[in-house]
């Protein structure tokens, strides 16, 4: 409680003057606006008592019960203020996974992590906070993630109507691909036979099975433990049936150019897998070729990728969309390629 002077306004005319007490900022956000049958009682800054009583309303002295306004991050950094060795290096930025919380930690605050760890956990309510060391790595794209706070890593992340559930310290989640796991939803794919070639927890395959009407998505992990998440995802998004999940690295999939529409959802070394892709697109059929590029080639690049797998006119490019910023001049982009039903079927 505090001791403030409040407006006191009959309730039935109350709202539109404490809308202008507000735009005033005459009003003080720290204590909370107290009410009765008759009043509504709005606590005025010290410093603008006056001028709100000789507006003719009535004033009245009282004990406010306080409201905590201030953000996290200004929560954060007064418990951390006895420690200023801390200045400038207190992670600002943070990322949900269902009840874990995810923090990019200064090395030089290591010596702290447990406080920072606990301190996190309890100004954001989280059961368990990880520092996210070193970004993903490997062929696997694996995270690497130290516990500061906590025991339990595994989570579920609710997006766009889908549930991922996943180990924060075994398997990545790029929260700026967003865009694009939204974008699989929206797709029409209506009777198609999908391949996901790099399925991993089913950040694409899950928005695409559940929402664009394929008919059937075959999601190739070649990583045990992202595949078993792969797998609990599919029955807990109830897409069994739908989505055959397969354990295997990709370049062991049948050609046969079956496929409607193919995922390739991987950077850097994409292109080696366009050939596979190829064997198992049916002409016509759609190829969403993810990679990262510098700003100023992309394009290039991307026709010369498929100039080189399918020849100049066996493909078209429907679109090229910049999915995040990657490194400096670096970005992730997704080309949606046409394979021309008129290029030749090795198949044929
Ligand atoms: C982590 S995902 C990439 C990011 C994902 N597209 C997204 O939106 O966040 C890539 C997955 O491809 C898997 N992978 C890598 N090489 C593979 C291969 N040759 N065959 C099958 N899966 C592969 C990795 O294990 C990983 O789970």
């Amino acid at each position: 409680m505090k001791r403030v002077t409040f407006a006191r306004l009959p309730s039935d005319r109350a709202g539109p003057i404490i809308r202008d007490l507000m735009g005033r900022e005459y009003v003080d956000l720290h204590a909370k606006i107290g009410k009765d049958e008759k009043f509504r009682y709005v606590p005025i800054l010290p410093e603008y008592i006056d001028t709100v009583g000789s507006m003719g309303i009535e004033m009245i002295e009282g004990d406010a019960h306080t409201l905590d306004r201030r953000s996290p991050q200004e929560k954060i950094h007064d418990i951390l203020t006895g420690y200023p060795e801390l200045d400038g290096m207190i992670p600002e930025k943070w990322e949900y996974v269902g009840d874990i919380v995810i923090v990019k930690m200064d090395p030089r605050c290591r010596q702290y992590k447990d406080l920072i760890g606990r301190t996190y956990a309890e100004v954001l309510g989280a059961k368990t906070v990880c520092a996210d060391v070193m970004g993903v790595s490997g062929e696997f794209r694996q995270p690497s993630m130290e516990i500061i706070y906590g025991t339990e890593t595994e989570s579920v992340r609710l997006e766009n109507g889908i549930r991922y559930g996943f180990d924060v310290t075994k398997v990545m989640f790029a929260s700026g691909n967003t865009d694009e796991r939204m974008r699989m939803r929206k797709l029409d794919c209506t009777g198609e036979t999908v391949v996901d070639m790099f399925a991993g927890i089913g950040y694409f395959t899950l928005p695409l099975a559940k929402y664009s009407c394929a008919r059937r998505v075959f999601a190739c992990e070649k990583n045990p433990e992202s595949y078993q998440f792969l797998c609990r995802n599919i029955r807990d998004n109830e897409l069994t049936g739908k989505v055959i999940p397969i354990l295997s690295d990709n370049r062991n999939l049948l050609g046969m150019h079956f496929a409607d529409r193919i995922l390739m959802g991987y950077v850097q070394t994409t292109s080696e897998f366009v050939p596979k892709a190829l064997s198992m697109i049916r002409p016509g059929g759609i190829i969403h070729y993810h990679d990262t590029f510098y700003v100023n080639e992309y394009e290039d690049r991307i026709r010369s990728i498929f100039d080189s797998n399918c020849g100049e006119d066996g493909y078209e490019i429907l679109r090229i969309h910049e999915v995040k910023s990657y490194a400096p001049s670096v970005s992730h982009y997704v080309a949606d390629i046409r394979i021309r039903p008129s290029r030749q079927n090795p198949m044929q």
